[in-house]
């Protein structure tokens, strides 16, 4: 029988290398793979546009999956609160997930409130320099509480909520994204436009 125990000299799991690689799978979609991070506050529309990048993708032959934050807290996230310690958990959990999607040859959308500049970063230099789109959706506080879609913002005024993000939890928005979209005064038709000729570009450069 083999003895599968490592070596006591050493200990460091060993990485088995991958016959098949990113390229590879990139190059039967036809296209580069990357990250899109959605971040902004509760309502500000993120989901909303993911899910339209993820349509015009589609519509361009080109492979993407949106991870929404939403949906991602019902399974791989449902042991986790709203903590900034939870949250950190949860960016680091969406960042790892996101870059095997890379790996896999996807473009992967994520969009999360995703708080904290630290985590968003730390997501961003898990991959190379260009497969990182950090699309800050800004639509101002006082538009995403006159829209309270999900009645949360209420909630949080009659004390029903805590640790909300830009009332009593902080929001750190990005320095430098790559794209800045304001869903208050922009249907985000353009952004979209730009983004899709852009990726498909890179894939014929
Ligand atoms: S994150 O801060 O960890 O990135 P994530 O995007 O996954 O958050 O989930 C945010 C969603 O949880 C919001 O869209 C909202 O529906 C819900 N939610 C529940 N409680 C809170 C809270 N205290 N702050 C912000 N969002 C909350």
């Amino acid at each position: 029988m083999t003895d599968t125990r490592l070596p006591e000299s050493n200990p460091a799991p060993l990485v088995p290398e991958l016959l098949v690689g990113r390229v590879q799978r990139e190059d039967m979609k036809r296209q580069r793979a990357c990250c899109i991070w959605l971040t902004g506050l509760s309502g500000a529309g993120k989901s909303t546009l993911g899910n339209r990048i993820d349509q015009a993708l589609q519509q361009h032959g080109l492979h993407s999956y949106l991870m929404d934050g939403d949906r991602l807290r019902q399974g791989l996230c449902s042991d986790l609160g709203m903590s900034d310690s939870d949250r950190h958990e949860n960016i680091r959990r969406l960042a790892e997930v996101a870059k095997l999607m890379v790996d896999a040859g996807l473009i992967v959308i994520v969009s999360a409130i995703s708080p904290f500049r630290a985590d968003r970063d730390a997501a961003r230099h898990g991959l190379e320099p260009d497969q990182f789109i950090e699309i800050h959706v800004s639509t101002p506080l006082g538009e995403c509480v006159r829209r309270d879609a999900k009645g949360l913002y209420r909630a949080v005024r009659e004390g029903r909520i805590r640790n909300f993000t830009g009332i009593d939890s902080p929001y750190e928005a990005p320095l430098t994204p790559e794209f800045i979209i304001d869903t208050s005064s922009h249907d985000g038709a353009e952004m979209i436009e730009q983004l899709v000729a852009q990726l498909m570009h890179r894939y014929r450069s």
